[in-house]
């Protein structure tokens, strides 16, 4: 892209002058300004490369304009021109952040040179502010919003393992951001240049996804009228993402645990293997160590899989992000469905930090676009999303346990209970259950009783 000069002067036929004479010697475009103010009104509509301009000026004179350069466009290079004798202004502009100046009348070789070296600090400048900006892009980590003690491990696990090359298995309920956080490991991975491939294994048949994971050879079965390759060889290089990896057969496991030790393929219909090079991430919302037993499951696969764990915190678990969840998720699907930016009233956020939300945050997400597309007005109601609040009625009782049968209502009041009450204090001794059970006042059997009742693992709150 050609780059661009501005030269700002009071005296027309100085602008004429240099415009004519540096515009062959210097390759670039020269815009011409007659004042400051016009001057900054042509740097609000396009930036430039450089900005030339005379200190002595009627009205806004150079050192003025400098001083509003430098506060509304930062990244450009100022250089100065000044009249023979008045240095030390030219002194007092250099300290104000001008790059140069130059004394009239000049020599037209010096003041080539001098601004070719101005226009190459640009190009610098520019380079460095884009790296910057690229680099804030792959920390990776800015998308991922919440504040709370539970996120702050999550993000510090993130880190480490996206340092190392291992594999990692991320667990956490339905919607709790499994797929965001294995994204985030790949872009903060040395492997962030090449492809991150996500495969969501319930999705595709059992039958096919042998073929879509290895890849075969023409003719190795029916359908085979070509060569295809794997998802294994798009990833090369990069990150293959098994997501809800419990759901695959274990005829399935014992093929992925094959490519875990041998970090080799084979795919159908061919005889020798293929060797990759793929980071797994693998994620899952059930409990593996209940399916090993049950012997769905194989063992080996598991701890192979498992090397460095993510536990995502349930989102009732960190009521305390809920705030700052309705926010961003707020902005960005206003952003994405083109409607002016809407907010969350006073009622709705009692509701959100009442709620379970059993389907974490794509529960959230859901009922925020509900809320975007529905309501009429800015702020967003409970009546837009369909939601009450809890009122004195249902005595802190959930709605939807009110509708149940006595017994069942008051087995799934018990549930939530103890998961809420349970979850908090383990959460508070960091997987402790000995100190847990201190705070609450229990045994310590009593309370593992309860927490193997309600499938509470304490493991889950470890860090
Ligand atoms: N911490 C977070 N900050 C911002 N958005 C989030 C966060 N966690 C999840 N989300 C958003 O919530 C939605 C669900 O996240 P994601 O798909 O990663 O979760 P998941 O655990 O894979 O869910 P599922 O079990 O439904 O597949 C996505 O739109 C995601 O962008
Ligand atoms: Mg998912």
């Amino acid at each position: 892209m050609a780059r661009t000069i501005l030269i700002v002067d009071d005296e027309p036929d100085m602008l004429v002058l240099l415009k004519r004479s540096l515009e062959p010697d210097l390759d670039c475009v020269v815009k011409t300004a007659p004042s400051g103010e016009a001057a900054l009104q042509m740097l609000s509509k396009a930036p430039v490369d450089l900005v030339l301009a005379d200190i002595k000026m009627a009205r806004m004179d150079g050192l003025e304009l400098l001083g509003l350069i430098r506060q509304n466009h930062p990244e450009t290079t100022v250089m100065m021109m000044t009249a023979y004798g008045s240095i030390d202004i030219a002194v007092s502009a250099m300290k104000q952040g001008a790059y140069d100046f130059i004394t009239k009348p000049f020599d037209h070789d010096a003041l080539i040179l001098r601004l070719e070296k101005a226009l190459e600090r640009s190009t610098l400048l520019q380079e460095n502010i884009r790296l910057k900006k690229a680099c804030k892009r792959v920390e990776g980590l800015e998308n991922i919003v919440g504040k709370s003690p539970a996120m702050q491990r999550v993000y510090e696990t993130i880190r480490m393992v996206a340092k190392t090359d291992v594999t990692v298995l991320i667990t956490g309920e339905s919607g709790t951001g499994k797929e965001l956080t294995a994204r985030a490991v790949h872009r903060l991975s040395p492997r962030a240049g090449k492809s991150f491939v996500a495969v969501n294994c319930p999705t595709v048949p059992e039958h096919i996804l042998e073929s879509e994971l290895f890849g075969y050879r023409k003719g190795a079965f029916t359908h085979a009228t070509q060569n295809r390759i794997g998802l294994f060889q798009e990833a090369h290089g990069g990150t293959i993402f098994l997501d809800e990896i419990g759901d695959v057969s274990p005829a399935m496991q014992t093929k992925l645990l094959r490519v875990l030790q041998e970090k080799e393929i084979k795919p159908l219909g061919h005889t020798r293997a293929i060797t990759v090079d793929v980071r797994i991430i693998a994620s899952t919302n059930q409990d593996l160590r209940q399916k090993i037993k049950k012997g769905e499951f194989r063992d080996d696969f598991f701890y192979r899989l498992n090397v460095l764990p993510i536990l995502l915190p349930r989102l009732r678990e960190r009521k305390e992000d809920i705030p700052l969840l309705a926010d961003h998720l707020l902005e960005k699907h206003c952003t994405k469905l083109s409607k002016p930016k809407k907010q969350i009233s006073q009622e709705l956020m009692e509701i959100f930090l009442e709620r379970e939300w059993e389907g974490n945050i794509r529960e959230l997400e859901n009922i925020i676009i509900q809320g975007i597309l529905f309501s009429g007005e800015e702020t967003v109601m409970p009546g837009d999303v369909g939601l009450k609040p809890a009122g004195p009625k249902s005595g802190g009782l959930a709605e939807d346990t009110l509708v149940l049968p006595y017994k069942e209502a008051k087995e799934e009041t018990l549930r939530r209970f103890n998961r809420a009450y349970i979850g908090h204090l383990l959460m508070e001794s960091r997987g402790n259950v000995t100190q847990a059970a201190k705070m609450c006042g229990l045994e310590r059997q009593s309370l593992q009783q309860v927490m193997r009742r309600y499938g509470i693992r304490s493991d889950d709150y470890r860090e």
